[in-house]
This record gives C-alpha cells, structure tokens and sequence, in this order.
C-alpha cells in the first residue's frame, strides 16, 4: 500500500491546534460584532480574472503562486482557488449591489487561503485568514479604526505588543510620476537585478521594493521613497490617519518601504509584527486602502480599506510566546488593563456550580454561586461602591 499524506504545504488540524483556531475565530467574532462588521462567505475559488484584475496579474501572489483549477472541458472557465480573500469581498459587493446600502458596508470572513508558495515555517499553501473589509468610506478615521481593532485582536488573543508598520503608497494622482522615478533609478542597476526582477522592472516596478530576493535588499534601501512624493491630498490623508493613530494611543512605525505585494493598494498601507521578527518576512497580518478596486472590478468608483490576519502564524507566535497556557495573573493584568471592573474565574469550584468573582479595582474576591452570578453583577454595577461583598 502507498502511503498517504496530508500534501506538501498544507497541515492537519489536529483537536488541539483546530480547538486553538476556533479559540482565534471566536475572538474574532465577539470583536467584529462590536465594531458592527457583518460576516459574509464567497466561494473558495473565483473566476480567475477576478484575481489577475484584482490582485495584479504582476505580482508573485498571482504570477507564481495561484492555484488554477485544471479545466474539466475546452470551455471551461478558469478558475484558481483564493489566494486572498478581498477581491472576492469585493466581487460580491457589486454583484449584489450594496452600494445600495447604508456605507460604509462592513464585512468580515474567516477561512482558508491558498498559495502556491513555498512551504516553510509560516508559510503554507492552504492557510488560514481573518479578514475585515470596510466598503464604501474614504477615511482616514476608519484607516485608524481597522488598525485599532486589529490590534485588539491580538491583544485579545494574547499578544499584547504587536508592532504597526505603517506606509502611505499615494493614488492615481501621484503615484505615476513616482514610479516613472523608481523605474528610471532600477533602470541604472539593472545589471545587479536578479532575472525576476529585471522582466518586471518594466511591467510593475513597485513589485521590486517588496522582492523576497536578498539581492534587492541593498539596491531597495537606496530607492527613491514614495512618501517624499505624496501629493498634497495624500499626504493631507496620510498626515490625518497618523493623528488619529496618535489619538488612539497607538505607536507606530514608518517604513517607506512597505509597498505590500498586492496590486490593489493605494495611500494607506500596514503590516503587524511580533517585535523582533520583521526581517522574516513573517508578518501576522496586514491590510490597507484599496480606493481603487471596486472600479477595477466593475463598480461604481468606491473606496474601501481592510485588513486580513494570518491565523497559522498567530497560533505559532502564541506557542512561542506560550500564552496559549498563561497564568492567571497575566489575565487578570490585561484584563485591568483593559479597564474590566469585574473578572469571573472558572476553576475547580465550577464542578460544584460556583466561580470567583474578583473585583479588580478593589482588589477583593469572592466565592459566588453560578446562578447567582448575574444578579450580583447587575447589583455591583449599579452600585457606585467598590468590593463584591456589597452587592
Ligand atoms: P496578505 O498580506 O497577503 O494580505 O495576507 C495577510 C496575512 O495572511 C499575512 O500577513 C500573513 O499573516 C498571512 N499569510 C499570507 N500568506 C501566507 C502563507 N502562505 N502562509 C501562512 N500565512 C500567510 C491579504 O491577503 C489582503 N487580502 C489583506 C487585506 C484585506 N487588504 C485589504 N483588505
């Protein structure tokens, strides 16, 4: 008998690790709900076009890492399986005509996303992503917004020093000039430009600034920069979403170079990272503006910007970080930190139908029968007093 495996790039959950994802998705329903996202499911694959026009037919996502379906007859469509989920987001947002709707339209799916990428720790080929869309709003307060609940995520989920990457790539109006500049400056090196590079200097320069090549690395350091190009309304937009970040208490930051490998981008740009790990190419989630891809794709000129958080390699960094299994203390820190007054801990008294109930401004805790529970959380909320006794 062969024997048979799961194939190369892909993974079985196993109950432990699938209970650890279903963990990740609920996280990610509780907040999205909050932020008043609605889910919504396309299908696993797409006509092919949908991806070439949406995703870029030059870039390494659609290039060298699209799954097609072999044709079943000469006229078959073609199809490819979801490399992402945005552009079939987008698809079914003008197929169904929400612009019709109330918008900003908010969307959000979580599923699986296939590369043909090579398989490597944090890479695979059938991966998993959660995904946040919002159609229909030029920002820049929802750029801050999607980027804020983003990283609550991670926070919820237990990674509470996620790093934002944050870029401007500029629009329709400034963009041509700069990558009439970038060309003209590869151009002077092309003889240092591996072969991948040197076919697309011509057909999408910006592809080379997030080469995965080595080589690039250097010659990218010295490009010109497109946030020294912005033009007078981009940088206006890029100036406000960084004000609003502030507001918000969030630290970021600036890498001109953060061009994202897909086609669709335009003026806001971000990538997440756990500190220390840029330099691998392994970010845990990343999004930005697409002002101009409902258009691209057959709708009325819309904007939209999102986000899509790779879930494989949030469980990865958890095992790394082991907060999968964190202690109680560490809970009850962020919960505080998240400015809970109350905190119900689960513990072997739950086998006899009671919880602690802990006050955690008032630092006091108290044995509480579950049917109880309710009550004397209502009581204490009203109460201006501190201490669970009182209730
Ligand atoms: P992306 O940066 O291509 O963006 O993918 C988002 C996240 O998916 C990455 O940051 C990474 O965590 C995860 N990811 C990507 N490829 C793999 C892989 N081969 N193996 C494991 N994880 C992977 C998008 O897909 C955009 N649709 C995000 C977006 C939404 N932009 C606007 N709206």
């Amino acid at each position: 008998m062969p024997t048979f495996r799961a194939p190369r790039g892909t993974r079985d959950l196993l109950p432990a690790e699938r209970a650890a994802f279903r963990r990740l998705e609920t996280i990610a329903t509780d907040l999205t709900e909050r932020y008043g996202y609605r889910e919504i499911e396309t299908p696993l694959f797409e006509q092919t076009a949908v991806f070439e026009r949406g995703v870029g037919a030059v870039t390494d996502v659609v290039e060298k890492e699209l799954f097609l379906l072999a044709p079943r007859t000469e006229e078959s469509e073609s199809w490819a399986l979801r490399p992402e989920p945005t552009a079939g987001i987008v698809r079914a947002y003008i197929q169904h005509g929400m612009q019709t709707l109330p918008q900003p339209v908010k969307l959000t799916m979580t599923g699986p996303m296939f590369r043909y990428d090579r398989p490597q720790a944090g890479r695979y080929r059938q991966f998993w992503q959660f995904d946040v869309e919002a159609i229909g709003d030029p920002g820049p307060a929802i750029d801050a917004e999607i980027i804020d609940l983003a990283l609550r995520f991670y926070r919820d989920a237990g990674l509470d020093r996620i790093e934002v990457h944050l870029n401007s790539i500029g629009d329709a109006a400034c963009r041509p000039a700069y990558i009439e500049e970038l060309t003209t400056y590869f151009r002077g090196h092309v003889d240092e430009l591996p072969q991948l590079e040197r076919d697309r200097l011509e057909r999408n320069v910006l592809r080379l600034l997030d080469s995965k090549d080595p080589a690039m690395a250097a010659l990218n350091a010295t490009a010109p920069r497109i946030t020294d190009r912005l033009c007078g309304p981009c940088a206006e937009h890029f100036a406000s979403v960084k004000a609003h970040l502030d507001a918000l208490g969030i630290g970021h930051v600036e890498d001109a170079g953060l061009v994202r490998g897909l086609d669709y981008y335009t003026r806001t740009t971000f990538e997440f990272y756990a500190p220390g790990r840029e330099g691998q190419q392994q970010a845990l989630g990343g999004g930005g503006r697409y002002d101009g891809l409902i258009e691209l794709l057959g709708g009325r000129p819309t904007p939209g910007i999102g986000f899509g958080v790779g879930l494989d390699r949030v469980v990865l960094a958890l095992a790394a970080e082991d907060v999968a299994t964190r202690k109680l203390g560490k809970q009850l820190e962020s919960a505080a930190r998240d400015h809970a007054h109350f905190a119900v801990i689960l513990g072997d008294e739950l086998a006899g139908g009671q919880v602690q109930l802990r006050d955690l401004e008032a630092g006091s805790q108290q044995l509480v029968p579950l049917v109880d529970l309710a009550r004397k959380l209502a009581a204490a909320a009203k109460s201006h007093r501190h201490g669970v006794g009182e209730g």
